[in-house]
Protein backbone atom coordinates (compact mmCIF):
# COMPACT_ATOMS: atom_id res chain seq x y z
CA UNK A 1 0.00 0.00 0.00
CA UNK A 2 1.52 3.38 -1.08
CA UNK A 3 1.10 5.56 2.37
CA UNK A 4 0.67 8.61 0.32
CA UNK A 5 -2.27 7.55 -1.67
CA UNK A 6 -5.81 7.31 -0.37
CA UNK A 7 -6.48 3.33 -0.13
CA UNK A 8 -9.79 2.67 -1.57
CA UNK A 9 -11.63 -0.51 -2.54
CA UNK A 10 -14.03 -0.24 -5.06
CA UNK A 11 -17.76 -2.36 -4.92
CA UNK A 12 -19.57 -2.00 -7.91
CA UNK A 13 -21.57 -3.03 -10.48
CA UNK A 14 -20.06 -2.87 -13.87
CA UNK A 15 -22.46 -1.07 -15.50
CA UNK A 16 -21.61 1.92 -17.68
CA UNK A 17 -21.00 4.53 -15.76
CA UNK A 18 -18.82 2.15 -12.83
CA UNK A 19 -16.55 1.80 -15.66
CA UNK A 20 -15.56 5.23 -15.70
CA UNK A 21 -15.41 5.27 -12.26
CA UNK A 22 -12.83 2.61 -12.23
CA UNK A 23 -10.75 4.02 -15.00
CA UNK A 24 -10.70 7.40 -13.23
CA UNK A 25 -10.12 5.34 -9.65
CA UNK A 26 -7.07 3.99 -11.63
CA UNK A 27 -5.32 6.70 -13.55
CA UNK A 28 -6.27 9.41 -10.01
CA UNK A 29 -2.74 10.32 -8.27
CA UNK A 30 -5.15 10.35 -5.03
CA UNK A 31 -6.15 7.19 -5.09
CA UNK A 32 -4.08 3.15 -4.19
CA UNK A 33 -6.75 1.18 -5.39
CA UNK A 34 -6.27 -2.43 -3.82
CA UNK A 35 -9.31 -4.30 -4.57
CA UNK A 36 -12.11 -3.89 -6.84
CA UNK A 37 -15.25 -6.24 -5.41
CA UNK A 38 -18.21 -7.40 -7.69
CA UNK A 39 -21.76 -7.31 -6.57
CA UNK A 40 -25.23 -8.15 -8.88
CA UNK A 41 -26.97 -4.65 -9.92
CA UNK A 42 -27.11 -3.68 -13.33
CA UNK A 43 -26.78 -7.26 -14.96
CA UNK A 44 -26.02 -10.38 -12.68
CA UNK A 45 -22.98 -11.05 -10.81
CA UNK A 46 -21.63 -13.21 -13.27
CA UNK A 47 -21.71 -10.41 -15.77
CA UNK A 48 -20.66 -7.55 -13.50
CA UNK A 49 -17.28 -10.03 -12.39
CA UNK A 50 -16.75 -10.35 -15.75
CA UNK A 51 -16.92 -6.52 -17.10
CA UNK A 52 -14.39 -5.76 -14.19
CA UNK A 53 -12.06 -8.28 -15.12
CA UNK A 54 -12.43 -7.02 -18.50
CA UNK A 55 -11.66 -3.62 -17.81
CA UNK A 56 -8.84 -4.27 -15.94
CA UNK A 57 -7.38 -6.98 -18.14
CA UNK A 58 -7.44 -4.49 -21.16
CA UNK A 59 -5.85 -2.27 -19.44
CA UNK A 60 -3.05 -4.41 -17.74
CA UNK A 61 -4.41 -3.90 -14.56
CA UNK A 62 -2.92 -6.26 -11.72
CA UNK A 63 -5.96 -5.15 -9.21
CA UNK A 64 -7.40 -8.22 -8.08
CA UNK A 65 -11.35 -8.47 -8.53
CA UNK A 66 -13.29 -10.92 -5.96
CA UNK A 67 -17.00 -11.71 -6.68
CA UNK A 68 -19.21 -10.53 -4.08
CA UNK A 69 -23.21 -11.03 -3.60
CA UNK A 70 -25.52 -12.36 -5.97
CA UNK A 71 -28.97 -11.10 -5.13
CA UNK A 72 -29.99 -8.85 -2.19
CA UNK A 73 -30.28 -9.27 1.58
CA UNK A 74 -33.71 -10.37 1.42
CA UNK A 75 -36.08 -10.55 -2.04
CA UNK A 76 -35.39 -10.97 -5.97
CA UNK A 77 -32.83 -9.28 -7.30
CA UNK A 78 -33.45 -6.55 -9.74
CA UNK A 79 -31.38 -4.99 -12.81
CA UNK A 80 -31.15 -1.98 -14.82
CA UNK A 81 -30.34 -3.47 -18.51
CA UNK A 82 -32.53 -0.95 -19.36
CA UNK A 83 -30.21 1.29 -19.04
CA UNK A 84 -26.66 -0.72 -19.35
CA UNK A 85 -27.64 -3.11 -21.93
CA UNK A 86 -27.84 -6.51 -21.69
CA UNK A 87 -24.48 -7.17 -20.82
CA UNK A 88 -23.87 -4.48 -18.36
CA UNK A 89 -21.69 -2.35 -20.96
CA UNK A 90 -23.95 -1.41 -23.66
CA UNK A 91 -23.07 -4.23 -25.72
CA UNK A 92 -19.61 -3.67 -26.41
CA UNK A 93 -17.78 -6.44 -26.62
CA UNK A 94 -14.06 -6.64 -25.91
CA UNK A 95 -11.79 -7.93 -28.44
CA UNK A 96 -10.62 -11.45 -26.24
CA UNK A 97 -11.48 -12.49 -22.38
CA UNK A 98 -9.39 -11.13 -19.48
CA UNK A 99 -9.46 -13.28 -16.60
CA UNK A 100 -6.19 -13.24 -15.11
CA UNK A 101 -7.58 -10.45 -11.90
CA UNK A 102 -10.47 -13.11 -10.61
CA UNK A 103 -9.25 -14.39 -7.85
CA UNK A 104 -11.36 -17.29 -5.71
CA UNK A 105 -12.89 -16.57 -2.73
CA UNK A 106 -15.85 -14.74 -1.60
CA UNK A 107 -15.40 -10.58 -1.77
CA UNK A 108 -16.70 -9.83 1.58
CA UNK A 109 -14.18 -12.14 3.52
CA UNK A 110 -11.51 -10.40 1.05
CA UNK A 111 -12.45 -6.75 2.73
CA UNK A 112 -12.77 -8.06 5.98
CA UNK A 113 -8.90 -9.45 5.34
CA UNK A 114 -7.94 -5.69 3.93
CA UNK A 115 -9.65 -4.23 7.00
CA UNK A 116 -8.06 -6.35 9.30
CA UNK A 117 -4.10 -6.40 7.67
CA UNK A 118 -4.23 -2.23 6.45
CA UNK A 119 -2.35 -0.19 9.00
CA UNK A 120 -4.63 2.45 7.38
CA UNK A 121 -8.17 3.10 7.51
CA UNK A 122 -9.91 1.97 3.97
CA UNK A 123 -12.13 3.87 1.76
CA UNK A 124 -14.70 1.76 0.11
CA UNK A 125 -16.47 3.30 -2.73
CA UNK A 126 -20.24 1.93 -2.96
CA UNK A 127 -21.60 2.23 -6.68
CA UNK A 128 -23.83 -0.39 -6.36
CA UNK A 129 -26.15 -2.21 -4.50
CA UNK A 130 -25.09 -2.12 -0.95
CA UNK A 131 -25.46 -5.62 -0.20
CA UNK A 132 -21.56 -6.56 0.35
CA UNK A 133 -20.88 -3.79 2.69
CA UNK A 134 -24.47 -4.83 4.58
CA UNK A 135 -22.89 -8.25 5.34
CA UNK A 136 -18.97 -6.62 6.00
CA UNK A 137 -20.41 -4.91 8.21
CA UNK A 138 -22.64 -7.75 9.84
CA UNK A 139 -20.55 -10.39 9.58
CA UNK A 140 -17.77 -8.54 11.22
CA UNK A 141 -18.75 -5.63 13.38
CA UNK A 142 -15.02 -5.33 14.80
CA UNK A 143 -13.96 -3.85 11.76
CA UNK A 144 -16.05 -1.34 11.47
CA UNK A 145 -13.29 1.25 13.07
CA UNK A 146 -11.10 0.33 10.33
CA UNK A 147 -13.34 1.65 7.62
CA UNK A 148 -12.38 4.97 6.87
CA UNK A 149 -15.69 6.25 5.23
CA UNK A 150 -17.85 4.18 2.75
CA UNK A 151 -18.65 6.87 0.24
CA UNK A 152 -21.96 5.84 -1.52
CA UNK A 153 -23.66 6.70 -5.06
CA UNK A 154 -27.36 5.85 -4.04
CA UNK A 155 -30.58 7.55 -3.29
CA UNK A 156 -32.19 11.05 -4.12
CA UNK A 157 -33.35 13.79 -2.55
CA UNK A 158 -36.15 14.59 -4.91
CA UNK A 159 -36.53 11.64 -7.18
CA UNK A 160 -35.46 8.21 -7.84
CA UNK A 161 -34.66 6.61 -11.77
CA UNK A 162 -35.51 3.26 -11.10
CA UNK A 163 -39.31 4.43 -9.74
CA UNK A 164 -40.37 7.80 -8.74
CA UNK A 165 -39.33 7.83 -5.94
CA UNK A 166 -36.28 5.08 -5.79
CA UNK A 167 -32.83 5.45 -7.05
CA UNK A 168 -31.82 2.25 -8.48
CA UNK A 169 -28.74 0.91 -5.57
CA UNK A 170 -30.67 1.78 -2.89
CA UNK A 171 -33.93 0.02 -3.94
CA UNK A 172 -32.13 -3.40 -5.40
CA UNK A 173 -31.51 -3.79 -1.71
CA UNK A 174 -33.00 -1.41 0.69
CA UNK A 175 -32.91 -3.60 3.93
CA UNK A 176 -28.54 -2.83 3.05
CA UNK A 177 -28.91 0.31 2.51
CA UNK A 178 -30.16 0.56 6.05
CA UNK A 179 -27.91 -1.55 7.30
CA UNK A 180 -24.69 0.43 6.14
CA UNK A 181 -26.55 3.91 7.01
CA UNK A 182 -26.77 2.99 10.50
CA UNK A 183 -23.50 1.16 11.21
CA UNK A 184 -21.92 4.07 12.70
CA UNK A 185 -19.88 4.25 9.62
CA UNK A 186 -19.00 7.95 7.75
CA UNK A 187 -21.00 7.50 5.04
CA UNK A 188 -20.48 10.17 2.48
CA UNK A 189 -23.85 9.93 0.01
CA UNK A 190 -23.84 11.15 -3.71
CA UNK A 191 -27.80 11.23 -4.64
CA UNK A 192 -29.25 11.48 -7.86
CA UNK A 193 -29.61 15.08 -7.34
CA UNK A 194 -26.21 15.47 -7.87
CA UNK A 195 -24.80 13.12 -10.13
CA UNK A 196 -27.58 13.88 -12.47
CA UNK A 197 -26.30 17.97 -11.97
CA UNK A 198 -23.15 16.67 -12.91
CA UNK A 199 -24.18 15.66 -16.69
CA UNK A 200 -21.49 15.08 -19.68
CA UNK A 201 -21.67 16.23 -22.95
CA UNK A 202 -21.12 15.10 -27.01
CA UNK A 203 -18.04 17.33 -26.44
CA UNK A 204 -16.32 15.48 -23.57
CA UNK A 205 -16.73 11.91 -24.75
CA UNK A 206 -15.36 13.13 -27.82
CA UNK A 207 -12.29 14.16 -26.14
CA UNK A 208 -12.38 11.05 -24.92
CA UNK A 209 -11.92 9.43 -27.92
CA UNK A 210 -9.56 11.77 -29.85
CA UNK A 211 -7.01 10.89 -26.90
CA UNK A 212 -4.06 8.59 -26.88
CA UNK A 213 -5.33 7.09 -23.55
CA UNK A 214 -6.60 3.44 -24.32
CA UNK A 215 -8.96 3.68 -21.15
CA UNK A 216 -10.24 7.05 -22.53
CA UNK A 217 -11.29 5.65 -25.92
CA UNK A 218 -12.38 1.90 -24.35
CA UNK A 219 -14.90 4.20 -22.69
CA UNK A 220 -16.27 6.54 -25.57
CA UNK A 221 -16.51 2.93 -27.72
CA UNK A 222 -18.69 1.88 -24.44
CA UNK A 223 -20.95 5.04 -24.52
CA UNK A 224 -21.27 4.02 -28.05
CA UNK A 225 -22.44 1.08 -28.18
CA UNK A 226 -25.14 2.25 -26.22
CA UNK A 227 -26.14 5.68 -27.64
CA UNK A 228 -24.70 6.08 -30.92
CA UNK A 229 -23.02 9.16 -29.66
CA UNK A 230 -22.77 10.66 -32.90
CA UNK A 231 -26.07 10.12 -33.65
CA UNK A 232 -27.31 12.39 -30.72
CA UNK A 233 -27.94 16.01 -30.37
CA UNK A 234 -25.74 18.12 -29.56
CA UNK A 235 -26.73 19.13 -26.46
CA UNK A 236 -27.85 15.35 -25.31
CA UNK A 237 -26.83 14.59 -21.40
CA UNK A 238 -24.86 11.63 -20.61
CA UNK A 239 -24.45 10.49 -16.50
CA UNK A 240 -21.26 8.75 -14.90
CA UNK A 241 -23.18 8.82 -11.73
CA UNK A 242 -20.30 6.20 -9.82
CA UNK A 243 -17.44 8.46 -11.13
CA UNK A 244 -18.28 11.81 -9.51
CA UNK A 245 -18.79 9.75 -6.47
CA UNK A 246 -15.41 8.94 -7.13
CA UNK A 247 -14.10 12.40 -7.33
CA UNK A 248 -15.82 13.26 -4.11
CA UNK A 249 -13.24 11.85 -2.40
CA UNK A 250 -10.03 12.81 -5.08
CA UNK A 251 -11.50 16.06 -5.51
CA UNK A 252 -13.57 17.13 -2.42
CA UNK A 253 -13.26 20.88 -2.85
CA UNK A 254 -15.67 21.04 -5.66
CA UNK A 255 -18.36 19.47 -3.34
CA UNK A 256 -19.86 20.22 -0.58
CA UNK A 257 -20.82 17.71 2.49
CA UNK A 258 -24.02 18.01 4.77
CA UNK A 259 -24.52 16.07 8.09
CA UNK A 260 -27.91 14.78 7.63
CA UNK A 261 -30.00 11.67 8.83
CA UNK A 262 -31.05 9.63 6.21
CA UNK A 263 -33.78 6.50 6.52
CA UNK A 264 -35.09 3.96 4.18
CA UNK A 265 -38.25 3.21 2.93
CA UNK A 266 -38.19 -0.28 3.52
CA UNK A 267 -41.95 -1.29 2.86
CA UNK A 268 -43.83 1.06 0.85
CA UNK A 269 -46.18 -0.02 -1.95
CA UNK A 270 -44.75 3.30 -4.22
CA UNK A 271 -41.73 4.50 -2.07
CA UNK A 272 -40.09 1.22 -1.25
CA UNK A 273 -36.05 2.11 -1.62
CA UNK A 274 -36.85 5.71 -0.97
CA UNK A 275 -34.31 7.45 0.71
CA UNK A 276 -35.59 10.03 3.01
CA UNK A 277 -33.33 12.96 4.53
CA UNK A 278 -34.33 14.72 7.27
CA UNK A 279 -33.88 18.52 6.72
CA UNK A 280 -36.48 19.65 9.28
CA UNK A 281 -35.82 23.02 10.97
CA UNK A 282 -36.45 21.69 13.87
CA UNK A 283 -36.54 18.10 15.49
CA UNK A 284 -34.09 16.88 13.21
CA UNK A 285 -32.62 13.40 14.04
CA UNK A 286 -29.08 12.80 14.80
CA UNK A 287 -26.89 12.68 11.37
CA UNK A 288 -25.89 9.30 10.00
CA UNK A 289 -24.14 10.67 7.03
CA UNK A 290 -23.04 13.20 4.66
CA UNK A 291 -25.06 14.34 2.14
CA UNK A 292 -22.50 15.41 -1.16
CA UNK A 293 -23.73 17.96 -3.47
CA UNK A 294 -22.33 20.71 -5.43
CA UNK A 295 -22.72 23.74 -7.72
CA UNK A 296 -19.33 23.03 -10.25
CA UNK A 297 -20.77 20.91 -12.85
CA UNK A 298 -17.70 22.66 -15.17
CA UNK A 299 -15.24 22.34 -12.83
CA UNK A 300 -16.15 18.32 -12.39
CA UNK A 301 -16.20 17.85 -16.24
CA UNK A 302 -12.91 19.69 -16.84
CA UNK A 303 -11.13 17.40 -14.05
CA UNK A 304 -12.70 14.18 -15.20
CA UNK A 305 -11.46 15.01 -19.08
CA UNK A 306 -7.91 15.79 -17.55
CA UNK A 307 -7.30 12.67 -15.35
CA UNK A 308 -9.15 10.02 -18.05
CA UNK A 309 -7.37 11.38 -20.72
CA UNK A 310 -3.95 11.24 -18.80
CA UNK A 311 -2.70 7.45 -19.29
O1 LIG B 1 -28.74 4.88 -10.21
C1 LIG B 1 -27.43 4.87 -10.72
C2 LIG B 1 -26.63 3.77 -10.11
O2 LIG B 1 -27.25 2.52 -10.40
C3 LIG B 1 -25.22 3.66 -10.70
O3 LIG B 1 -24.35 3.11 -9.76
C4 LIG B 1 -25.42 2.72 -11.86
O4 LIG B 1 -24.23 2.02 -12.21
C5 LIG B 1 -26.42 1.76 -11.26
O5 LIG B 1 -25.69 0.81 -10.47
CA1 LIG C 1 -22.99 1.18 -10.39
Amino acid sequence: MNEHKIPVIIDCDPGIDDSFAIYFALNSSMLDVISIVSVAGNVPLSMTTSNACNLLGLVNSNVPVFAGSDGPLIGDAIEAKYAHGVNGLGGYVFKKEYTNNLQQGNGIEHMARILKSSEQPITIFAIGPLTNIAKLVLAYPDLVGKIDQVVVMGGGVIKGNYSSSAEFNIVADPLAAKVVFDAGLTCKIVPLDTTEYCYFDKEFLQALNQSSSLKAKTLYDIVNAKHNIESKEEDSKFYFHDMVTVMAVTNPQLFEFTPLHVDVELDGKITKGQTVFDQRSFNRQEPNSLLVTTKLREEIVAVASEVLTNE
